[in-house]
């Protein structure tokens, strides 16, 4: 009879141990990101940290801003994926072409921390633009579409100019994230669309069912996997790079298809959560 109990204990703490390693496999749903060792707790990037608070930007105190009308199609939920159309007017857009017009250098790409240009993952330019009143007010139309988010700040904005066989390889914008930093969203704004390709596509995502959708994303021939959102000038694809508990949605990964023909500029809005950050 001893030996019979002292069995099944032994079987209680196995079938424990075993879900414990399991649940720690499956990486531990319900921790937020960070608790568990790993890629997402990196406290020796201070100056990488720091170097990016110094890249974040807040508005005048007297900045007024211009209603703006705008059309919104959410696309999917988890992730959350929305197509802005007019999300910015038609003047904002050429504003942004014009100021970025002397300012275009190469761009680049961070490879294990490092910044490189490497035109086989992106081949572009890019401007980083002045912050005038237009420029403010964008800032502010994307904290304000996601609701004010605490603790969430824009970062500089650049824009991006992809000439005939520009392109951006797939890619996640969640790569630098911890417990108390990372880039929360993307808006990904096309400011002038006159080319053909261009379009931005998530290989993980589904094509819609609806062919409402056509006038947003590619529905033809195509040998793209997953989804292209189509680039129109104005409009704008936005997307949450992490679920609720912090971790990178897979789905998210994504590419600056290939423009064919004309030139295609756009602008990237990146959201920063940072922890503990106060308005300087
Ligand atoms: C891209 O095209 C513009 C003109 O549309 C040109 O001024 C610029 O030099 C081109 N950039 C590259 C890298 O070829």
């Amino acid at each position: 009879m001893s030996s019979g109990q002292g069995f099944r204990w032994r079987t209680v703490v196995e079938v424990g141990l075993i879900s414990a390693v399991i649940y720690i496999l499956i990486g531990a749903p319900g921790l937020p990101a960070g608790i568990l060792p790993g890629p997402s707790a990196k406290e020796k990037d201070a100056p990488a940290a720091q170097a990016k608070i110094e890249s974040l930007v807040y508005p005048e105190k007297d900045l007024r801003c211009p209603e703006n009308e705008y059309d919104i199609h959410v696309f999917s939920t988890a992730p959350l994926i929305v197509y802005i159309d007019g999300f910015l007017s038609d003047n904002e857009a050429g504003h942004l072409v014009d100021i970025s017009d002397d300012k275009w250098q190469v761009s680049t790409v961070f490879n294990e921390g490092v910044e490189v240009t490497d035109a086989s993952v992106r081949k572009s330019e890019k401007a980083l633009i002045e912050r005038d009143d237009v420029v403010q007010c964008i800032e502010q139309r994307a904290l304000s579409i996601q609701g004010w988010p605490k603790e969430t700040f824009i970062e500089r904005l650049w824009t991006q100019r992809y000439n005939v066989s520009g392109h951006y390889a797939l890619h996640y914008d969640w790569a630098t994230s911890s417990k108390s930093s990372r880039r929360v969203s993307t808006f990904m704004v096309y400011l002038s669309a006159d080319c053909e390709g261009g379009g931005t596509n998530f290989p993980k995502i589904q094509k819609p069912d609806d062919a409402k959708w056509c006038e947003y994303v590619e529905c033809g021939e195509t040998r793209d996997e997953g989804v292209t959102f189509k680039s129109r000038k104005g409009a704008a694809v936005f997307w949450t790079n992490f679920d609720a508990d912090g971790r990178g949605y897979k789905e998210t990964i994504h590419a600056g298809m290939p423009v064919t023909s004309g030139t295609k500029i756009g602008l990237n809005i990146w959201s920063w959560y940072q922890a503990g950050h106060r308005v300087g």
